[in-house]
């Protein structure tokens, strides 16, 4: 009988010991699985900024100075126009964008992304795989999605300003 105890007391030991060891490494995991998560955060806040996106897809970001919140980039040119030979564009609002698709959708728009000037699309379609996925969890925490960014203007229409005038491209000899 006391060998029993003794027995069972063992292995009710080993079981909590081995449940402590699977809880610690459950909160290890959960530790790394969430500073994994920051990091793809901060490599795509890092990427939003040096690749430029706010200059355009941020109302006042370039004349600023880049001196607008987080919480307001990537919503949109605002009412700045890009005019030139294909037309007036807006840069979009890119939250509204990346809402209406999964991780993956959006990694394999961006590696085919091509639009009018003067967006570098060329730029996007280059980006890693790795650095879209994270470009697309920093959009995501940005917070709300907002509206659309104004509608593009064909040539032949004259846009409302403010607007910026852009030359006609070179020629190609
Ligand atoms: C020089 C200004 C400029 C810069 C810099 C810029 N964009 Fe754009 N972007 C635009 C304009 C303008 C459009 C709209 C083009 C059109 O209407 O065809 C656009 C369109 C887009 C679109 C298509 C969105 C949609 O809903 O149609 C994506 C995605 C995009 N840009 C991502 C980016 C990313 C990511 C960066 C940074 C790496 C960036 N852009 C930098 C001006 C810019």
């Amino acid at each position: 009988m006391r060998g029993n105890w003794v027995l069972r007391g063992a292995v009710a030991a080993t079981l909590a010991l081995s449940c402590t060891a699977n809880a610690a490494d459950a909160a290890k995991a959960a530790s790394a699985g969430k500073s994994r998560s920051k990091q793809q955060l901060e490599r795509g806040r890092y990427l939003v900024m040096i690749g430029g996106c706010n200059d355009c897809h941020t109302d006042g970001y370039a004349p600023s100075g880049g001196n607008v919140p987080e919480r307001d980039w990537l919503l949109g040119s605002g009412p700045l126009g890009f005019r030139g030979p294909w037309g007036t564009t807006y840069a979009p609002n890119l939250r509204v964008t990346a809402s209406t698709m999964t991780e993956v959708e959006w990694v394999k728009y961006a590696k085919s992304l091509k639009t009018r000037p003067p967006m570098p699309w060329f730029n996007v379609n280059a980006m890693t795989e790795a650095d879209l996925r994270a470009m697309y969890r920093f959009i995501g925490s940005l917070g709300a999605v907002g509206r659309p960014a104004q509608a593009y203007v064909p040539p032949d229409k004259q846009p409302n300003p403010p607007y910026i005038q852009w030359p006609a491209p070179p020629k190609s000899q």
